[in-house]
């Protein structure tokens, strides 16, 4: 860590960032840990290399998404782990978009697992540790005011968008879409304000199964005890061609993981 870092002032830490107070007001540093965490912080690991792939990969969506006209809080990636962002008042709300079963909705319904959706589900959850991220409705978010109407409905118009574009992005490189999480802020200019995304897209609030054989390329080969994490997360990233294409010896892949497991196993 270089001495910048230490000279900064920490706002925040989350379970996989820390924010930091930006070169000017009104902006903010969001630095990629290696933590991983699942199951509200229950599970806890580092995952090597994980930080500097989300921060890419990351990078990559949201600029992405910027070019096609959604308002996002980036502003450019500083260094392998870092990003200039704009400070926003994060809405205590998690967007969960779904276009094929799996995970909590496969649980709480019974359903199996890799049943496409016949349409997309938004889900809305309540982003509070204490509560272990309780699953709410849109009615609760009027009435308890996380949201207002017109924040809601931006939310919601800005998710379908996001999911239909990233969607037939990760088709064209042969993965999934099943579900992900997105977090949306509030930023102010003056005495108004808008709702821009924040946070992070990346594998960790992402289900992103390849096309053909349906292997999980994302935070569920942790949550899962599953292994290759990383070499997960490169894959994603080298289909989506932000990893340097020079044959890099130390590049792993999921071929290298399975094998080395089949090994152990023999
Ligand atoms: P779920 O099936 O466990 O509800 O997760 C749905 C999606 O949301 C999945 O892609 C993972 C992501 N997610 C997060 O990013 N953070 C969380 O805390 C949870 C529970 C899910």
């Amino acid at each position: 860590m270089g001495y910048a870092m230490s000279r900064r002032r920490q706002i925040y830490e989350g379970k996989a960032k820390i924010l930091y107070e930006g070169p000017e007001p009104g902006t903010i540093i969001q630095y990629f840990k290696d933590d991983a965490t699942a199951f509200n912080g229950e599970k806890r690991s580092t995952i090597s290399g994980k930080g500097v792939l989300n921060n890419r990969i990351s990078e990559h969506l949201f600029l992405l998404l910027g070019r096609i006209g959604i308002p996002t809080h980036f502003i450019k990636r500083l260094n392998m782990r870092e990003q200039l962002v704009r400070e926003v008042e994060i809405l205590p709300i998690e967007v969960v978009i779904r276009n094929v079963v799996a995970g909590s909705l496969a649980k709480r319904l019974g359903l199996e697992e890799g049943t496409a959706l016949n349409r997309t589900i938004i889900e809305f959850y309540y982003k509070n540790d204490k509560l272990g991220d309780p699953m709410i409705t849109a009615e609760h978010i009027a009435a308890f005011g996380w949201a207002t109407e017109d924040e809601l409905h931006d939310i919601e118009e800005l998710s379908v968008r996001i999911n239909d574009f990233l969607q037939g992005l990760f088709a064209g490189i042969n993965i999934r879409l099943v579900d992900f999480k997105l977090e949306f802020g509030r930023l102010w200019d003056g005495e108004f304000s808008r709702v821009v995304l924040a946070d992070e897209i990346s594998p960790d609030g992402c289900r992103l199964w390849d096309s053909d054989t349906n292997e999980k390329l994302d935070k569920d080969r942790f949550r899962r005890d599953l292994g290759g994490e990383v070499e997960a997360y490169q894959e994603v990233a080298r289909r989506l061609r932000i990893l340097p294409e020079d044959g890099t010896p130390q590049v792993l892949n999921l071929e290298t993981h399975r094998k080395a497991k089949a090994k152990s196993k023999e």
